[in-house]
């Protein structure tokens, strides 16, 4: 039961939503949504985008409005930063845990398909207020959710305990999923992977379905929607998401402190494809060349764009200008070649987006491919 003024916050809430998803909100997420307002699941201080591009504290005690606001704008609201340490000065400060944006919480609740009688497990239980509208829907039992971090963990439990829904809520790695409630209906994650844990799809059974946050070291952007089949699991992407990456799954890269070393000697080339082409606004490009090219990341220098294995075995560097930009390549693979290659493979075929591509997951390994599992990407790794 929401009371004025949450109730009128919610009502434009679910327009918003709504306006989002392009359609009316399904009418039982609406009223799981009403049900379950969502500032009760917001800790008290919460960290807001500020003019300078990163995050600023937000207090509810000295900020009400802003704090309420934001509850209620379809934007994703974060709550816990630099994994619960002081941020070491206001420039650093990054997101590790977060309220997801509520229309890309709606979206993949929709998504999921659940029904009445199925069990679900989510990964990354964040501040509760996803499995609280799981467990609005399914009723008690039915939920259980893994949350890495226990303060985050901890405070997701109480939030969910306060508003009387019955969700089971464990601290661990969800890289391991939840053993003990096996066989899921449904396993829907809330951080992104770069690699399907198979835990997940022995846990889940024949016919259940996978849903999870995408991510590549070359861009965040897509859900992975898989159905699970007896030894393997297979689906296809849809574009539009960013999410945190799994604990245990990051890397913290840099391109000089752990790549370049003055002893490397690179080969040096020229390039039709400005690395423009596949930065910035590139979305649909990079999705298909992350699946392309696998463990590798891009970053900019004032002059070049630097390309490199998550190994930091190889790296290339791109000049940013020119008609036939200079190439430096070093290490065991050439990996602006790779680029060029799947680049030129990405447009034979039509420039396809996210929602052409696909993902089997088998125990020993994983690969993409394009329009019908068949048709495997080459280049592959
Ligand atoms: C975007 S937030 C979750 C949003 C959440 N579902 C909600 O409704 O508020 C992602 C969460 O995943 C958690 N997480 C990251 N890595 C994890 C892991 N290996 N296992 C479980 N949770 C993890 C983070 O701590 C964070 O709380």
């Amino acid at each position: 039961m929401t009371h004025r003024p949450e109730q009128a916050a919610n009502s434009a809430l679910l327009r918003a939503v709504g306006d989002a998803l392009d359609g009316p909100v399904p009418r039982e997420w609406q009223a799981a949504v009403t049900a379950v307002p969502r500032h009760h699941f917001l800790p008290h201080r919460v960290w807001l985008p500020d003019a300078q591009g990163t995050y600023e504290p937000c207090d509810l005690s000295t900020d009400h409005d802003r704090w309420f606001e934001a509850a209620y704008a379809d934007v994703p609201v974060v709550t816990q930063v630099n994994d619960g340490q002081p941020p070491p000065d206001p420039t650093d400060v990054w997101p590790s845990s977060s309220a997801s944006a509520p229309s890309m919480v709606v979206r993949m609740l929709r998504d999921l398909d659940v029904r009445p009688g199925m069990n679900v497990l989510e990964i990354g239980t964040g501040t509760g207020w996803n499995a609280a509208l799981l467990a609005h829907r399914l009723g008690a039992g039915h939920v259980a959710s893994v949350e890495v971090d226990p303060d985050v963990a901890r405070k997701a439990w109480a939030s969910l305990n306060a508003a009387g829904l019955d969700v089971e809520v464990v601290c661990g790695d969800g890289a391991d999923g939840w053993p003990l409630r096996q066989p899921y209906d449904r396993i829907l994650s809330t951080c992104s992977v770069r690699r399907v844990p198979w835990a997940w799809i022995e846990q889940t059974r024949p016919g259940g379905i996978i849903l999870t946050p995408w991510d590549n070291p070359m861009l965040c952007w897509g859900l992975l929607k898989l159905t699970v089949e007896p030894g393997r699991a297979l689906g296809r992407f849809s574009p539009h998401s960013a999410f945190m990456l799994m604990r245990g799954q990051r890397q913290d890269l840099r391109i000089y402190r752990d790549v370049f070393r003055d002893e490397h000697v690179p080969e040096e080339s020229e390039t039709v494809l400005s690395p423009h082409d596949i930065t910035g606004d590139q979305w649909e490009a990079r999705f298909a060349l992350g699946l392309h090219v696998g463990d590798v990341w891009t970053a900019w220098d004032d002059e070049r764009l630097w390309v490199a294995t998550t190994d930091t075995r190889s790296w290339a560097a791109v000049d940013a200008d020119g008609d036939h930009p200079t190439v430096r390549q070093y290490g065991p693979r050439r990996l602006w070649d790779e680029i060029e290659a799947a680049h030129r493979w990405w447009e034979e075929h039509g420039c396809p987006g996210p929602e052409r591509f696909g993902l089997t997951v088998t125990e020993e390994s994983q690969w993409a491919w394009l329009d019908r599992p068949s048709q495997v990407l080459p280049l592959r790794r």
